[in-house]
């Protein structure tokens, strides 16, 4: 009898220490210490032999049973812990997606930079693409192509960075026309280029910089018209400045254009009035307008220079400086164009 309940006690006993475990460890230690080669069960078998006939195969019987028993729940709870130990590095290795990271301060881009963008896109909807010439160039592209000779008195408006000395032939663009013939030399017409680029001049003052970057455009075809360059001048206005704003052509002098032309834009400070609702006289522009930049029908001998016959092609130009239009925006209160070189952030920061 006394092994009946051995086997019983051996197996409740397991049972309850199995239900205990906590760990997988363990729980191997215990498959050891009752199913073992030298296990507590496996002794009670390997005593079979004391028996005989029936009680033999009862016992045997049920010490299998409880072998069959206990290994199954061994595997059960061997199950559940492992179970247990994935969800728990599951949640130890959470990654929450949603969870806010301490901010990472982004940059932007610089306002000439943007600027220049907005530019690009503004004319490229008039089918005008962008090009880019040397900003290191010969004399050639400079000036005297544009018909304005060597030692033409003209030139000196253009306070001109010499490579090496005053007689060299190589200068730092003081203008981005010197794109306009080497645009022409590529022999395909028609024309519709803007060129962007930095240019040098010996000048600095609230509204100079010995840098600064200046747009030039360029249209050669078979008829262009002052309106068409009027009308070209107007829809980049109101694009870039708002549908307020007005243009002015006025009578200029330039030696590459033939007529020339300054182009104003009415002052949004005053609206063009040149007064303000007090009756003072408009501190900005003192009589409704604003000068923006140069323009023309380009002149006979320049599209000669270019190779393109000026009996067959006619063509407008013009050109303005980035900064000067950046300056001129609405609400855009820039005191000294070189504020715009000096990377201040606390200016930078500021759009
Ligand atoms: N290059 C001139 C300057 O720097 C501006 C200019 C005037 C450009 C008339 C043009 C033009 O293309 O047609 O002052």
């Amino acid at each position: 009898m006394a092994i009946y309940e051995e086997i019983n006690k051996i197996k409740s006993f397991a049972f309850e220490e199995i239900s205990k475990t906590t760990d997988l460890a363990r729980l191997e230690g215990l498959r050891i210490k009752y199913l073992g080669r030298k296990g507590e069960l496996t002794q009670v078998l390997r005593s079979l032999e004391k028996y005989s006939g029936k009680e033999r195969k009862a016992v045997g019987a049920l010490a299998n049973e409880s072998r069959v028993g206990l290994e199954n729940e061994i595997g059960k709870r061997q199950k559940y812990l492992e179970e247990a130990e994935f969800a728990k590095i599951l949640e130890q290795e959470r990654v929450d997606v949603t969870a806010s990271l301490e901010k990472i301060p982004l940059g932007h881009l610089h306002l000439t930079t943007s600027a220049i963008r907005q530019i690009v896109d503004i004319f490229k909807a008039l089918g005008f693409y962008r090009v880019r010439y040397p900003e290191i160039d010969t004399d050639w592209y400079a000036f005297e192509s544009l018909n304005m000779p060597k030692s033409h008195p003209a030139r000196d408006e253009w306070e001109t960075f010499f490579i090496d000395s005053a007689n060299s032939n190589i200068v730092l663009t003081p203008h981005t026309t010197n794109g306009q013939v080497h645009e022409m030399e590529k022999g395909q017409l028609p024309i519709r280029m803007i060129n962007i680029a930095r240019c040098y001049r010996r000048q600095s003052d609230i509204s100079h910089a010995p840098m600064f970057h200046q747009f030039d455009g360029l249209l050669i075809d078979k008829s262009a018209s002052i309106g068409d360059l009027k009308g070209t001048l107007e829809y980049f206005v109101k694009q870039f400045f708002g549908p307020k704003r007005k243009v002015r052509l006025r009578p200029f002098h330039f030696r590459f254009t033939e007529p020339s032309f300054e182009t104003d834009i009415s002052c949004d400070i005053c609206g063009g009035t040149g007064r303000l609702k007090n009756g003072q006289i408009c501190r900005l522009c003192k009589e409704g307008w604003l000068e923006l930049g140069g323009a023309g029908m380009v002149h006979p001998n320049v599209l000669r220079a270019g190779k393109v016959d000026p009996k067959k092609y006619s063509g407008f130009a013009f050109g303005w400086g980035v900064e000067r239009v950046i300056m001129m925006k609405e609400g855009l209160n820039i005191p000294d164009i070189r504020i715009l070189y000096e990377n201040d952030l606390r200016f930078l920061e500021q759009f």
